[in-house]
């Protein structure tokens, strides 16, 4: 008898441990794609919108430089059939989702969905709570990517306990599929969802007007307030799981070409996800310039997968430092002012982290070589701009 009761919490023992873990070798560097909600929200996204986006990530050049996943935000989703499996709205996805899917793995491109650790989705679609392992399931039989999973409706429950059992439930399901975490920073993910997930998010949401500052009922929502609240959380950050400052604004609403680089560069320092979220048909050339550039995409795809930090701040005007692979060093000047800014650059009093010897010098922005770090000179920054160099040994 005592050895049946052995052999039983074995079993217990080796079934939990199979399941409680996230899937590993994903998202080594942070994921690069496109996400319906900065511009169509629940209101605007269909079967229609997401085809046309695969299309235009190809079209455009995007699929080129690294963006590979095309991500449904909320309100895919309608409700739940007899046995609580989830049914997709057919007015907006007529095809279903796994249509949809297999289109968009047509094109070469990975494929992403969105639910709610709660009853509800943030929307008011059914959300995942008592239906992980089905929905799971679902994800897994439709061909699914990368699951980013919110917060809302979570009224009493445990923020680490929710996102784990999700985390099983898609380890069980099998299918390699990239977890996004969403709660939007409220537990401090990056203290405990190592390895829960891939990327969280750190913050509530982006102003999706792109705004450059600003607050929403007195939180900060404005990229660059977003910036300063990934100050001191860069050591949790690394390959396979990364600090998520929310989804790109590049493109929306008009953002002045300044805003969109400075915002562009500054998510690409800190290693965040590059989700764009512009609509990808109709950007402006310059936009889609900014989305592309390879040398600043370099910067945030590094393989040592560290998350740049702030090495000098002098109010309106930072610094700011990446290590990259074979030890060479992006550094960002982030004019935050709403004018121009002349900086001293004196290599040696940056505060550079392991610097030692002598680095080529390239402005990635303008393209060009300008000399080494055995001499300093005067630079201007424009307005709420950025100038970017990397350092090469
Ligand atoms: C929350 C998330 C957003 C978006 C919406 C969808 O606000 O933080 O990124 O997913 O829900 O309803």
């Amino acid at each position: 008898m005592k050895t049946f009761y052995l052999f039983l919490s074995l079993c217990f023992l080796t079934i939990n441990t199979t399941f409680s873990q996230k899937f590993e070798n994903l998202a080594l560097t942070p994921p690069m794609g496109w996400n319906s909600w900065n511009t169509f929200e629940c209101a605007g996204v269909n079967e229609t919108v997401i085809r046309e986006m695969a299309d235009a990530m190809v079209a455009k050049g995007l699929k080129d430089v690294g963006y590979e996943y095309i991500v449904i935000d909320d309100c895919w989703q309608i409700g739940r059939d007899k046995d609580g499996y989830i049914i997709v709205d057919k007015e907006k996805f007529p095809s279903g989702i796994k249509v949809l899917a297999d289109y968009v793995h047509s094109k070469g491109l990975k494929f992403g969905i969105y639910s709610d650790a709660g009853i509800k989705t943030c929307a008011g679609r059914p959300g995942s709570k008592g239906f992980e392992y089905k929905d799971a399931e679902t994800y897994a039989k439709w061909g699914v990517d990368y699951l980013k999973y919110d917060w809302c409706f979570t009224e009493g429950q445990d923020a680490k306990t929710s996102y784990k059992l999700m985390r099983d439930a898609l380890y069980k399901a099998g299918r390699p599929i990239v977890f996004s975490l969403c709660e939007w920073g409220e537990n401090k993910p990056w203290e405990w969802a190592e390895n829960v997930g891939h990327l969280w998010r750190t913050t509530l949401d982006i102003d999706m007007k792109g705004r450059f500052d600003g607050n929403i009922n007195g939180n900060l929502i404005g990229w660059s307030d977003l910036v300063d609240k990934q100050v001191g959380i860069e050591k949790f950050a690394g390959p396979g799981h990364w600090n998520d400052p929310d989804m790109l604004a590049v493109g929306n609403n008009d953002m002045p070409i300044n805003e969109a680089r400075a915002h562009f560069s500054m998510w690409a320092m800190l290693a965040a996800p590059l989700m764009a979220g512009n609509d990808l048909r109709t950007m402006s050339f310059s936009d889609q310039e900014i989305l592309t550039n390879k040398e600043i995409i370099a910067i945030n795809q590094d393989v040592l997968g560290k998350q740049g930090f702030k090495i000098k701040d002098y109010g309106n005007f930072e610094v700011w430092q990446k290590p990259l692979k074979n030890g060479d060093i992006a550094i960002c000047l982030f004019n935050r002012e709403i004018k121009n800014k002349k900086y001293q650059v004196n290599w040696k009093q940056m505060n550079i982290k392991d610097f030692a010897g002598e680095y080529s010098i390239k402005n990635l922005w303008k393209n060009k070589e300008i000399g080494t770090t055995n001499t300093n000179f005067l630079i201007e920054v424009p307005a709420r701009d950025v100038v970017v160099f990397k350092l090469k040994k």
